[in-house]
């Protein structure tokens, strides 16, 4: 078994091989690949996108990505698809939105990662090349020889509860809570629990590809650091079977048969790869005098738009951090943005909320939607003792926003776990105008 380790840096060009001498030297396609594998390359940009973006990797494999039987439809075909891109076009509630955990599937139904997807909301899609969908998931059993590919956008998994191994094409992630895992659009995996069930939230990026963002003052450091991003190093299987390729193509799922294992790459250098990142190595920055910043201070990843300061996606998280502002409401205050806001807990509480937005939890917040803290949090924000710092510990929210309303699926606005009485949590904000 060959013991996998990880590479640092965010979209480097890495080279990695299972195998010594399996990576040509000086050309990336000679007539004859060592060992006698395949050469593949698997590009993630245009072409001709400038050389700060463009994203491809060569692959050195056992079989190329081509050989397995005709796909056909899967599951989808009777309308009852959870895991999809049909974010409707129909009026969209703009009513703030809350839901509890979704339930764990029951021992005696057997759900692995793609069967255990539930689609939230979204905006765009893979034909428009703008836009997110927003998913979550629960499992209770690996993914058996089955391997899964997405390619309308690529992946930023976040695990709520339970480790994933994600076995890739280009080797092996090993995600828990409280970091995230990254799969580019296209490369081919499997999902296993070693916990044996897992939940969590995934973001579909049918846009620009994930980057880190710019730092403009606050200088070269600071947010997420690229050496924290890890990428993991060549791994491969050499294994046949009846094992099954699914694909999601286009908003809909497909399999084919395969014969084998599409995790065969022996090596493979270039800088489209997946990669993982530990959250709680998020360099956290804030005020330090009064008031409270907005919450791009805390961006981890985005998506950008073709606007400038405008992104398709920002992924950002609320992690443990001091709270020093003085004459300052120190969680948010109420507000309303142009830019649309998912929002999830990973671990711990929130603290802009006193109950109802757990663990495993969600809430959406679209254009416009008025809302912040609750009463509850109101009134002991607006009476805390500012003559001391406050620390938050023992959390880890983040937030998927966009530029675009987010449109809740019918699946979820219908769903159980939703919600209903999320609106109350601000009733007891009473008027208290005096003059
Ligand atoms: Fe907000």
């Amino acid at each position: 078994m060959h013991q996998h380790a990880y590479m640092s840096g965010f979209a480097n060009e890495f080279a990695t091989e299972a195998i010594e001498g399996t990576l040509p030297v000086g050309r990336n396609s000679p007539q004859k690949v060592a060992h006698g594998l395949y050469a593949e390359q698997l590009t993630g940009t245009a072409f001709t996108a400038p050389r700060g973006s463009n994203r491809r990797s060569w692959l050195y494999r056992i079989r190329p990505a081509a050989v397995h039987g005709p796909f056909e439809r899967l599951g989808a075909a009777d309308g009852t698809a959870r895991f999809h891109n049909d974010f409707g076009d129909g009026p969209v509630t703009p009513d703030q939105l809350r839901w509890d955990p979704l339930p764990m599937p029951a021992d005696d139904q057997p759900t692995d990662f793609v069967d255990g997807l539930f689609t939230m909301a979204g905006n765009g899609g893979p034909q428009q090349m703008t836009g997110m969908g927003v998913h979550v998931y629960a499992a209770n059993r690996s993914m058996q020889g089955r391997f899964f590919y997405d390619a309308d956008g690529e992946l930023l998994v976040v695990p709520q509860q339970g480790r994933l191994r994600i076995a890739t094409e280009l080797g092996v992630l090993e995600a828990e809570p409280q970091e995230i895992a990254v799969i580019p659009r296209g490369v081919r995996f499997r999902v296993e629990l070693p916990d044996g069930s897992a939940r969590g939230y995934v973001c579909e990026n049918f846009g620009a590809l994930f980057r880190l963002p710019d730092l403009g003052p606050i200088g070269s450091n600071g947010l997420a650091n690229p050496r924290d991003f890890l990428t993991p190093q060549a791994a491969y299987e050499d294994v046949e079977g009846d094992f099954e390729l699914v694909a999601k193509f286009q908003g809909h799922l497909w399999r084919a048969d395969i014969g084998h294992s599409p995790l065969d790459v022996v090596g493979w250098h270039g800088n489209y790869a997946p990669y993982k990142y530990d959250l709680r190595r998020f360099n956290t920055i804030g005020s330090i005098s009064f008031d409270h910043p907005d919450p791009s201070i805390f961006l981890v990843l985005h998506s950008p738009s073709d606007t400038p300061g405008t992104s398709n996606i920002d992924f950002v998280i609320f992690p443990p951090r001091w709270l020093v502002a003085q004459d300052t409401f120190r969680p948010p205050w109420f507000h309303r943005n142009v830019a649309s806001e998912f929002m999830g807990l990973v671990h711990g509480a929130y603290d802009a909320k006193a109950e109802g937005f757990v663990p495993g939890g969600a809430s959406l917040h679209n254009c416009m939607t008025g809302h912040g803290p609750d009463a509850a949090t109101f009134n002991k924000a607006s009476n805390a003792d500012l003559s001391k710092p406050d620390v938050v510990t023992d959390t880890m929210a983040f937030m998927f926003e966009s530029r675009a309303v987010i449109r809740p699926t019918s699946q979820a606005l219908a769903a159980g776990h939703r919600q209903r009485g999320y609106q109350a949590c601000w009733e007891g904000l009473r008027r208290n105008f005096t003059r």
